[in-house]
């Protein structure tokens, strides 16, 4: 019989790349997803025309209220990739107890059901870089087009102190720290990605979340774009197909990943700041984009870059993907997929 995962958030932008990446590799995979992430249903067609597809179910359900289906699911599958979340910083300021709600609450209902299930599948969750905070204690210097961090540090490791800003910074928290000690406290096999910020094919960004594809999309159809703070803050690109190979890795060496937490971004080789990025845009594409300015928002980290060392020794996964190599490869899914993103960003 073949493996089986469920996928919540499954047709949203990293779950529909981690639902493909499975089916090609002969797992079942059931989706579980609320569809309320506007243009998801672009995914769905994508998926459902995929040759695997006869190995797909997509089931409709929302992770805070739909408890019995959720049971039923985790009852049946080998592993949960859990990805259902609210995902923009923004909405969580505007709206806290939806966002509490859907990450935290959600979280701890996945977390239940695999309890609650007889074969205790691999649970993996996908937590977010934001539970260090802005760290403040770190030395970070002011360059010209960048910030850098100083006092001879690379990246940032595991052991830095959570210092949850923003309530989806505090509701990812939460659900990190729950899905941590439930390996602990129920010896449930779980695994904590913090991730750094994802891009790729298939990501519909817009100006609260995917901020790469968002600008790469607004310069396509020359929609305007505004950058908050000075443009010198950096963040380290991990390309979609890189992070599902970490999800496909811890699986295989759950032994040693069980009950781990682990920083997972593109590293020092492949952060930019926006300016950086910007100048790509324009070198590589021809894509240039004049932002209205406006003051930077509040959680946002001056800088992050994952220090991925604990991941790559604990599994030999390694990032593969350069930023400049992945960005080509994004926007020629842009260019590609144009007349049916017309659509949705009209
Ligand atoms: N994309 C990134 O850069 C990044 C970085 C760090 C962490 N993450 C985390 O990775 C996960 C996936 O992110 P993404 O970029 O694919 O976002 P996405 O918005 O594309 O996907 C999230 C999916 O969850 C679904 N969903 C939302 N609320 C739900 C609910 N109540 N019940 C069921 N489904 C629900 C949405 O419809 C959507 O399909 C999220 O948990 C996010 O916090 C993403």
């Amino acid at each position: 019989m073949n493996k089986r995962i469920l996928i919540t958030g499954g047709v949203g932008f990293i779950g529909v790349n981690a639902a493909e990446r499975f089916l090609k590799d002969g797992w079942s995979v059931d989706i579980f997803d609320n569809f309320s992430r506007k243009g998801v249903e672009l995914n769905e067609q994508y998926l459902k025309a995929l040759p695997a597809s006869k190995n797909l179910a997509i089931h409709r359900g929302d992770v805070r209220t739909d408890h019995d289906l959720l049971e039923k699911l985790c009852d049946t599958a080998d592993v949960v990739l859990h990805l259902a979340a609210q995902v923009a910083v923004t909405t969580s300021v505007t709206d806290p107890r939806t966002d509490f709600d859907i990450n935290a609450l959600g979280t701890f209902n996945v977390l239940e059901a695999v309890r609650a299930s007889t074969k205790k599948p691999i649970m993996i969750y996908a937590s977010t870089n934001k539970v260090y905070g802005s760290l403040e204690h770190l030395s970070v210097i002011e360059q010209e087009n960048k910030y850098a961090l100083g006092g001879g540090l690379r990246a940032v490791d595991e052991n830095q102190p959570l210092d949850f800003h923003s309530p989806y910074g505090c509701s990812k928290g939460a659900a990190d720290q729950y899905v941590r000690d439930y390996s602990r406290l129920y010896g449930l096999k779980t695994v904590v990605f913090r991730q750094s910020c994802i891009y790729g094919h298939r990501q519909l960004g817009i100006e609260d979340q995917g901020w790469v594809a968002w600008f790469m999309i607004a310069a396509m159809f020359k929609r305007p774009v505004t950058l908050y703070g000075n443009g010198k803050q950096v963040r380290d690109l991990l390309f979609v197909d890189d992070l599902v190979e970490a999800y496909v890795q811890a699986v295989a060496h759950i032994d040693k990943c069980s009950g781990q937490v682990y920083n997972l971004g593109g590293g020092p080789e492949n952060a930019l700041s926006l300016m950086e990025f910007f100048s790509i845009l324009e070198e590589d594409f021809g894509q240039k984009l004049s932002p209205a300015h406006s003051p930077e928002r509040p959680g946002d980290q001056p800088l992050f870059i994952a220090d991925n060392g604990k991941f790559e020794a604990d599994s030999g996964w390694q990032a593969k993907t350069n930023v400049r190599d992945g960005l080509k490869k994004l926007h020629q899914w842009l260019t590609d997929n144009k007349a049916m993103l017309q659509g949705f960003y009209k």
